[in-house]
């Protein structure tokens, strides 16, 4: 036998996590992690599994009997989501208009969907307009659209339009909100949503590996009719349900302290009042956009479609991009991250999300931003920069 190896005790080092998730976690949801394990059908669990669902829909805003969280990441709750709902040769409509985008076309077509694709630019969100005409021309079983998208900073609006287009041609309509929900105005019910996922890491603030779920009862309908199984075993909702719903039968193990941290953390969302975790991030992500706009770094998207979660800041000419996210982190602790395909080299990602969404964050950020920047050869002036972010906070 080999000798046994020796490796050091854990000790992560104290970082500030502004990027595209995870985000800052509070130190109660910390605390809730270390709590003793008990069953994945101790009665404790059963209820804590009641609580999360209860949480859930005041966080998802909606009565939807079945809301739950997937014991996985955004993805799996992604993959959750259309291998249920679609069935093979199931046209599914997916938007063009980013990273995120993409990634539902090719689990949709994991799925044995026929995806076509509505179209928009990178850094635009989709317009009602377009989705119409693309409705009425592929007649859609499943619409999927990103509410959020995390690799360019956009935020879909008139997501009840959307909704209501779709819904006028009989299709189902999927909202992916790993990076928004929690940090952006989003109301499942009455805008008309029938299934609506998101992750813990983002806005949420707990850590990643589950993800929470969504499905209108027209969804559930669809999905209890269905004429094949799922291709995945794992996430085939019919026996997920057995575990989350009355039955209480075993499917999978729990992720029990995970979920006790999402419990947690959520807890501190109907503390505060989601729509005042709401304002939080406008107003924090705010200053973040007020604070680069004046040092010269503006945002690369339109006000209207701002994402308040996640801010696309432009890289001044001549600056490299890699350089400022590395020393951010090496002098300051600060994460941020770069452009995702198309945009890599042309943007920073700010993220603003859950326990992150703080001011004294976002003036460390805009300090810290502007200073590298300006050492870096960027034409910036970080005064400007720190004085309008200040004068933001004080609103
Ligand atoms: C909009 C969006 N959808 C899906 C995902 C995938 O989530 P995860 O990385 O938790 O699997 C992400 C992750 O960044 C995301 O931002």
């Amino acid at each position: 036998m080999s000798d046994p190896p020796a490796v050091g005790e854990l000790v992560p080092p104290d970082r500030t996590l502004m990027g595209p998730g995870p985000s800052d976690v509070h130190p109660r949801v910390l605390r809730a992690m270390a709590t003793p394990l008990v069953g994945y059908l101790d009665d404790y669990y059963v209820e804590v599994m009641d609580d999360l669902q209860t949480l859930l829909r005041y966080a998802f805003q909606t009565e939807n009997e079945h809301t739950f969280a997937v014991s996985g990441t955004g993805t799996a709750a992604m993959e959750t989501a259309l291998s249920n709902l679609v069935e093979p040769g199931e046209t599914v409509l997916v938007p063009t208009n980013g990273y995120f985008g993409n990634r539902l076309g090719q689990v949709a077509e994991r799925a044995g969907g026929e995806v076509v694709t509505v179209d928009a630019p990178w850094g635009e969100p989709l317009s009602p307009g377009a989705v119409e005409r693309a409705v009425e021309r592929h007649e859609p079983t499943v619409f999927a659209f990103v509410h959020g998208e995390t690799s360019t900073g956009v935020r879909q609006p008139d997501v009840d339009t959307l909704a209501d287009i779709a819904h006028d041609h009989d299709a189902y309509v999927v909202a992916d909100t790993v990076a928004s929900l929690g940090g952006n105005e989003f109301r499942t019910d009455d805008w008309g949503l029938d299934v609506v996922y998101t992750g813990s890491q983002k806005c949420l603030s707990a850590p990643p590996g589950v993800a929470p779920i969504t499905f209108s009862d027209r969804a559930v309908e669809k999905i209890r009719n269905r004429d094949t199984q799922p291709r995945s075993w794992y996430l085939d909702l019919t026996g997920v349900w057995e575990y989350w719903g009355e039955e209480r039968n075993y499917h999978h193990t729990g992720p029990i302290s995970t979920n006790y941290a999402l419990r947690e953390a959520l807890r501190l969302l109907a503390e505060e009042g989601i729509e005042n975790v709401w304002d939080r991030h406008r107003h924090v992500a705010g200053a973040i956009k007020a604070g680069v706009e004046a040092m010269g770094a503006p945002l690369a998207v339109d006000d209207d479609y701002w994402l308040p979660s996640l801010n696309a800041v432009t890289v001044p000419d001549g600056v490299d991009d890699g350089r400022v996210i590395d020393r951010l982190m090496a002098e300051y602790g600060i994460e941020i991250v770069g452009g995702l395909g198309a945009l890599d080299g042309d943007i920073f990602r700010v993220g603003c999300m859950g326990q992150s969404a703080k001011p004294a964050k976002a003036l460390q950020f805009v300090t810290a931003f502007g200073e590298v920047l300006d050492d870096e050869g960027g034409d910036v002036d970080p005064d400007a920069g720190i004085s309008a972010a200040r004068d933001a906070l004080s609103h």
